[in-house]
Parts: C-alpha cells; sequence; structure tokens
C-alpha cells in the first residue's frame, strides 16, 4: 500500500501540469522506471571521487529518485525546475531521501534553466526537458548552457521520444510544423555532434530514446566521464 499513494499522488500531479501548462511539460505523463534506468545508467560507471550532477526539468522526480540513489558521501545534485507545483512535490521528495546522513547535498532551484549560475561545471547532466515544444532559439540557448557547464570528461543524458516527425506534425498547425521541423534539425545536429551511444525503451509512454552525449565532435568511444573503464552495458550506437 505504502507505494500505492506516491505513485497516484505522482500522476495526479502530473497530470494538472500537463493540462494547465502543456506548453512546459510536453508530455502526457511521467517517464517510466525503465526510461529511468537507461538515463542514470551512466551513473553506474561513475569516478570513485565525488562528484557534481545536474538535473533539469525533473517534473514529479522519477529520474531523481534514482539518481539519489546513486550518489555517495561528497556527491552533489542541483535540480532546475521551472514549476513550481513539480517543485513543492520534489521538494518532499528530498526530505524523504535522508541525503544529510549520507553526506550527499541536494538543491532545488524553482528557476528556467537558464538562469543556472554556477561556477564549477558538472560531471553528470541529466536533461528532462521537452525541446520539442520549445523554439529553436530557446533549444540554442539551453545546449549552449548546458554544454558550458559539463566538465571536459562529463556525460550529457537526455531523452526523445520515439514518434516521427512526420506522425507528430500531422497533429500541428504549419507554424508548428515549421517550428518542429527547425528544432528537429537543431537536435539532430546536435546529437551527430556529441552523441556517443543510445538506448531505446520501449516501456515508456510514448516510447522513448537516451541519449548519451559528451563534450568533442567525434560521436564515437566511451564515455569520457570514465573512458578508462568500459560502460556497465554497452550503449548502443545509433
Ligand atoms: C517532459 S517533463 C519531464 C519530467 C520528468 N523528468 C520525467 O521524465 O517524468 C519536462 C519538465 O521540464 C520542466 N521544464 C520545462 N521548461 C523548463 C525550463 N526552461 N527550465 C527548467 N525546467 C523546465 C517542466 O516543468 C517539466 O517538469
Amino acid at each position: 500500500m505504502g507505494r500505492v499513494k506516491p505513485f497516484w499522488d505522482q500522476n495526479r500531479i502530473f497530470l494538472s501540469q500537463v493540462l494547465s501548462n502543456f506548453g512546459t511539460v510536453g508530455a502526457i505523463a511521467p517517464s517510466s522506471p525503465l526510461l529511468a534506468k537507461a538515463i542514470v545508467q551512466p551513473l553506474q560507471d561513475r569516478p570513485e571521487r565525488p562528484i557534481a550532477v545536474l538535473e533539469v526539468g525533473a517534473g514529479t522526480g522519477v529520474f531523481t529518485a534514482r539518481i539519489l540513489k546513486s550518489l555517495i558521501p561528497g556527491d552533489r545534485l542541483d535540480i532546475y525546475e521551472s514549476n513550481p507545483r513539480f517543485c513543492g512535490y520534489l521538494s518532499r521528495l528530498i526530505q524523504n531521501q535522508d541525503l544529510q546522513a549520507r553526506g550527499v547535498r541536494c538543491n532545488l532551484h524553482n528557476v528556467d534553466v537558464r538562469q543556472l549560475e554556477q561556477a564549477r561545471p558538472y560531471d553528470f547532466i541529466v536533461c528532462g526537458l521537452p525541446f520539442n515544444s520549445f523554439d529553436v532559439q530557446m533549444v540554442d540557448e539551453i545546449l549552449e548552457t548546458l554544454m558550458n557547464h559539463l566538465t571536459a570528461r562529463g556525460v550529457f543524458v537526455y531523452f526523445e521520444y520515439s514518434l516521427s516527425p512526420g506522425v507528430r506534425s500531422r497533429f500541428l498547425k504549419a507554424a508548428d510544423r515549421d517550428r518542429l521541423r527547425k528544432v528537429s534539425l537543431r537536435i539532430g545536429r546536435f546529437a551527430r555532434q556529441h552523441q556517443f551511444g543510445c538506448r531505446q525503451v520501449w516501456w515508456n509512454l510514448p516510447p522513448a530514446k537516451a541519449r548519451y552525449c559528451r563534450k568533442g565532435s567525434d560521436g564515437s568511444g566511451l564515455p569520457e566521464m570514465n573512458r578508462d573503464k568500459e560502460p556497465a552495458a554497452p550503449l548502443v550506437k545509433n
């Protein structure tokens, strides 16, 4: 019974925000545990020293809970979530994690990620933002901000729903179709430049692809966060 209520609360809050803020939420349901597992997978292959992690667009914290479980004493997690209702939910989730006793720091910021102010770069960035709901200029600004805040050996992970642009555009007006086309081209260019692997997750609504990226432009090889080790499970190239 203990797990049923949080599951229901999470879906109820998510749905209420989908209905009132679809433009920024950009999804019809929270991500599935399997997508969360794929997103957080590079943390299994983490360095032994303390690391700094950034999560952007945490929603009801499906990825957050998994990130927090992977952290060890000395690690830090910064969360940027622009929606105040989600932030209220996240602050309760974080309080329940007993982080102080584990020596893990976690800071929640209820602001747009473009206001990210952090001198020290992050080893691992998890992005849950709905890029396909934004205009291309906003996508550019966010990608630039995030990549500027990634360490040279860091890993940046985001996901994309596996709906073809053709299917998506069928439901859009002409102006929105043009916006989506520009955003798809921008994200495609980013992936070609930075992606070193990806994983398809069918068990998600809708199915999604986790994309693993890093600085540099050869688009091949292992995550630089820990390039002296093989990843725990091979990442599929695409
Ligand atoms: C697709 S939902 C993902 C939620 C969660 N990560 C998941 O996978 O279930 C996108 C989230 O990004 C947040 N968001 C949208 N634009 C944002 C921005 N500019 N800065 C920070 N968060 C933003 C939304 O409020 C929402 O919680």
